[in-house]
């Protein structure tokens, strides 16, 4: 057990994790932490993909202080304010054909409240009987019981498995783990065959992570892959639910990964980096030709949550897009992206880097026992956990995941640094994985013997 003022059982705090010691943060700059002993932390996935305009912006602070000195807290079903006009107006701006944003706190609720939604939709459309949801596997899509449910990550559910519900499930498009360009995963074949199992006519919507988000480390579907499956999606008459909480607000270099298909969802889910962090910010958007029906019908989408449409919230998330506007942000995403899967090429080189893939500033690793099979290393090793607290203890913040390829085993390494990093930093980011890298190697190749 860690000792320590700021680990379990010392400090009143419940943490997250309770076999660990926390650094305390006391600020924050640029892409930097600094914890109270002056020692600083090199973000490199902006926490969880949260973090897109860096650290310590005043600008988003004094614009949240002015909401809270007007006003703080209004409740959604009695009034509404310039933060939550205003930062609809921007966000449906930038999305064709959506038109009307619902704010919520988290990336899970977004996605409830645009399951629900979808189901509540078809029924008030006269369709009651559309009422299941496919998604994909992998995939994740948040930790409340409908978004852990659609979700496919076997480990968090196995304890809750008698309180989540069955979505029938669509392979993932996984490059990396396919059989080929073929594959029915990657040309939508799969898909069809998943809808035509579960019945077109019971499918309310689909569900997916445009761009792969931790599930699938970063993978980047084939370039026709969306259009199929929105052409398929139309000749079923399913929504298409498109999960940008993660891809979304710029992180793979457009201001959401599936635009750069040249597709649009039914729904659109956004979260984590909308407000940069500053705030628990997170939406659905969806087009008027369904709110109205919901509007002409029960008068109300049935998600009902204290917090949502807050001032504050709606207040950081404007600033914060008004900031990305200003200073070309996602543009300079891209640019930096491009830069840090330059350098990332040489890992693949490593004897246990299998594959190294992304978009934008949002970049997976995986790590395998054999190149060659794409055999994944024992779960028992817990690499990528290893591997995540070697690199902390250089200074370098990674995002760990695991369960890749099939539920339990595959491991993972994840960067999504703030846009505003410089290519020094990122020139540091990747020497200090590839030290973290080949110090955790030596122990597998110790324990191999
Ligand atoms: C694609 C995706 N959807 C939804 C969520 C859930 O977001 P939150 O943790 O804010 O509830 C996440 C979180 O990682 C995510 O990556």
């Amino acid at each position: 057990m860690p000792l320590g003022p700021f680990s379990y059982p010392n400090s009143p705090v419940h943490y997250r994790r309770l076999k660990r010691l926390y650094p305390k943060i006391v600020r924050g700059e640029g892409v930097w932490l600094y914890d109270e002993t002056g020692r600083p932390y090199l973000d490199g996935c902006g926490g969880a993909y949260v973090a897109n305009l860096g650290h310590g912006n005043h600008a988003i602070a004094e614009a949240m202080a002015a909401q809270a000195r007007r006003f703080g807290y209004i409740n959604g079903t009695q009034f509404t304010s310039d933060a939550a006009e205003d930062l609809a107006q921007a966000l449906t701006a930038l999305s064709p054909n959506l038109d009307k944003a619902y704010f919520v706190a988290n990336g899970g609720d977004a996605v409830e409240a645009a399951l629900k939604f979808a189901r509540q939709y078809w029924a008030e459309a006269g369709r009651p009987e559309k009422t299941k949801m496919l998604a994909l596997d992998p995939s994740y899509h948040g930790n409340t019981l409908l978004a852990l449910s659609a979700g496919a990550r076997a480990s968090s559910k196995k304890l809750f498995h008698d309180w989540v519900v069955d979505f029938p499930r669509v392979p993932a498009p996984y490059p990396y783990r396919s059989t080929g360009p073929d594959d029915p995963a990657l040309t939508a074949e799969a898909f069809e065959r998943a809808v035509l199992k579960a019945g077109p006519d019971t499918i309310a919507a689909f569900i997916a992570e445009p761009v792969g988000g931790s599930s699938t480390g970063a993978s980047v579907p084939p370039p026709n892959y969306w259009k199929r499956i929105r052409s398929l999606c139309d000749r079923y008459q399913i929504l298409l639910i498109a999960d940008e909480v993660l891809s979304g607000a710029g992180r793979t270099g457009t201001w959401t990964a599936l635009e750069a298909y040249g597709v649009t969802p039914d729904l659109l889910t956004l979260g984590k980096g909308i407000s940069g962090g500053y705030a628990p910010l997170a939406a659905f958007l969806a087009p008027r030709r369904l709110v109205d029906v919901v509007a002409r019908g029960s008068g109300s989408a049935q998600h009902n949550q204290t917090f949502s449409h807050h001032p504050v919230t709606c207040a950081a998330g404007l600033a914060a897009l008004n900031i990305m506007r200003d200073q070309r942000l996602v543009e300079r995403c891209a640019r930096m992206g491009t830069y840090l899967h330059s350098k990332l090429e040489r890992l693949r080189e490593h004897p246990l880097v299998g594959d190294v893939r992304g978009k934008g500033l949002l970049a997976g690793i995986e790590f395998v026992a054999d190149k060659g099979t794409k055999k994944p290393l024992p779960r028992s090793l817990k690499f990528a956990e290893a591997f995540a607290d070697a690199a902390f203890d250089r200074g370098l913040v990674v995002w760990p995941n695991y369960g890749n390829v099939d539920g339990e085993t595959g491991d993972l390494a994840m960067l999504a640094p703030p846009f505003i990093v410089t290519e020094k930093e990122l020139d540091e980011m990747v020497l200090r994985f590839e030290d973290a890298l080949n110090t955790v190697a030596k122990t597998v190749v110790v324990k191999r013997h």
